[in-house]
This record gives structure tokens, sequence and C-alpha cells, in this order.
């Protein structure tokens, strides 16, 4: 494993390398245990948009490591947001550091960035995808669950970046998985067809309802993403029924989870009641960027 670009990436002993890290580190943090995998180490922290979570939780785990993570405001303070081609950003910042988490929009420009720099990179989230999300929620389903044996997980609302890598990676974590995404907002079709390696567990459907039958975990994200707000009103509609509210979850089964990246919106996605009713998984899943992510760069930079 050289970089973290997209779960689809990972193969499966990879994949529980990287919770079962993320579950020492979580254990050591508690206890006060230090580490110095990134000692002396620094890592480019890029971002084209907004966040609270995924910045501080690298710059946080970037710190417990013994390194140091520089915050990047690609829109308004680098030379990207003013033209500079990815490939000589790339180039540059490959001499300085020792890794780079980018969240931006296009998957290529990721891709890119790990062709070009030739150092460690991790996808903080870009349209396509969001797999350090992903890896805390499978984190989070594990270490509340004890394993991923026979759970049905169950996704509704956009087929956008977490729901791309919340199929994958809970296909290769050996879940069952059901997408409920409605009409024009389906999962990308490559994810769609990764899919296909796993028959009899991935199920597609347009019926919330049918969705959340029989589920162990039911996640959504918001309906608007990050770069789309112009389509706010429109996708008010086109996702009005795709929301986990109490009725959703009495068909799931008992102690269904709830799981959510944040930000959330109560009375779209997800109604207050039940944000509330389940803050305390997804806060879990929130304080589990940080473990997860240092793990990620114990392994991708610290030879873990
Ligand atoms: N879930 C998540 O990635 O949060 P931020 O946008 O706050 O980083
Ligand atoms: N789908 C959301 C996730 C935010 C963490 C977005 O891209 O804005």
């Amino acid at each position: 494993m050289k970089h973290l670009l997209k779960m689809s990436d990972l193969t499966r002993e990879e994949l529980f390398h990287i919770l079962d890290v993320a579950d020492e580190l979580k254990a050591d943090n508690k206890a006060g245990r230090k580490h110095h995998y990134l000692e002396g180490k620094t890592i480019a922290l890029i971002f084209a948009k907004a966040s609270t979570r995924t910045r501080t939780s690298f710059e946080v785990g970037a710190y417990q490591l013994g390194g140091l993570g520089t915050y990047l405001n690609a829109t308004t303070e680098m030379q990207i947001g003013r033209g500079e081609p990815i490939q000589d950003t790339a180039r540059v910042l490959g001499r300085y550091y020792d890794g780079i988490m980018i969240r931006t929009f296009k998957q290529s420009d990721v891709e890119a960035l790990a062709q070009w720099s030739g150092i460690p990179v991790i996808n903080g989230l870009t349209d396509y995808c969001h797999p350090c999300q992903v890896l805390a929620d499978l984190q989070t389903i594990r270490e509340r669950r004890g394993s991923f044996e026979g759970l049905k997980m169950c996704f509704i609302g956009d087929g956008n970046n977490m729901a791309n890598s919340l199929i994958v990676g809970g296909l290769l974590a050996g879940m069952s998985v059901t997408a409920v995404c409605p009409n024009n907002y389906l999962p990308a079709a490559d994810v769609l067809e990764y899919a296909k390696a796993y028959p009899g567990k991935f199920t597609f459907c347009q019926d919330p309802k049918e969705g959340a039958k029989g589920a162990d975990i039911l996640v959504t994200d918001v309906w608007t993403s990050m770069g789309q707000e112009e389509e706010t009103q429109l996708r008010k509609k086109a996702f009005q029924g795709y929301q986990i509210n109490g009725e959703l979850l009495s068909l799931a089964n008992p102690g269904c989870m709830v799981l959510h990246c944040l930000p959330a919106h109560r009375g779209e996605e997800i109604t207050a009641d039940v944000f509330e009713a389940h803050a305390d998984e997804i806060f879990d899943e929130a304080e589990n960027r940080l473990h997860a992510q240092k793990a990620v760069m114990a392994i991708l930079m610290g030879g873990k």
C-alpha cells in the first residue's frame, strides 16, 4: 500500500491491517501511550473545500504521532487556485514533505498528485469518494458489533462520495450492503461494477422501506454535497422520502446502528430525534476519524 486514493485500491488484508492498527492506536491513546511513527516527518494538508473533522483530526493525529501537518488552503492561498498545474505542485511538495492529504473536487487530481509527487497521498474526500471516513465507519461498526460477519449495512440517500466508499468498504469488510438512491443520483458506475464481484451481497433499490428491512446499520449523508449548493432546491425535492426517521428505523433490526459522516442536516436526510438517539454512535464515528487516519499515516509514512 503506497497511497490511500480510494477504497477499491485496498485488499481485504490491507483494510483489516488499517483497522487493527486504528484499534491499537485508539487503545494506546486512551491509555496515554505515545507513539513516534512520524517523528520529524511532515504532511501537507491541502483543502479545496471546507472541513471541520478532516482538518482537525489530521492535524491532531500527525502531532500525536510526533509529526507536523501543515494546512494549505488550495482555493485562496495556494498557486493551484490560480491555475498552477497539479503535477508541478506535486513535484514541489514531494521535495519538502513526507506525505500529502488532499480534499478536492476531481478524483483525477488526487491520482495525479500520487503519480507526480513521489510521496504517499491520502484522499481526504473528492466528489467521487471519501475513504478516510469509511475507514472510521468500519472501525466504529466493528468495535460496537465485534465483527462484520452477518451484518447488513444500508445506505440511504445520494449515490455520492460516501455511498461509493461505503459500498466498496462494506463489501470488502464482509458485510451485505444495500444502497437506496433515487433516480439520477445513483452510485458511480465503476462502484456498481465492483459490487458485481460480490454476488448476493449487494442490493440496489429505490424504496427506503425495502432497503431498511433487516438492516443492522443505517447510514446516510447530506442531500447536497460541497460544490452542489446551486442544486439545493432541486435536491430537496428529489430526496423527499429518503430520510432516516423513526418509522424507517422501526423496519430495521432491533438495535440497528445509525451512522452519519457529518455535518448533518436535521429534518432533511435524518430527523433530529433519530440523530440524538444515535449520537453516541455518530460521535464515536467522528472520533474514529482521528484513530483511523493515524493508522493510515503510520502505515504509509511511518513504516507501521
Ligand atoms: N465527515 C467529514 O469529512 O467532515 P468534515 O467535512 O468536517 O471534514
Ligand atoms: N457528501 C458530503 C460529505 C461531507 C463530509 C460532501 O461531499 O459534502
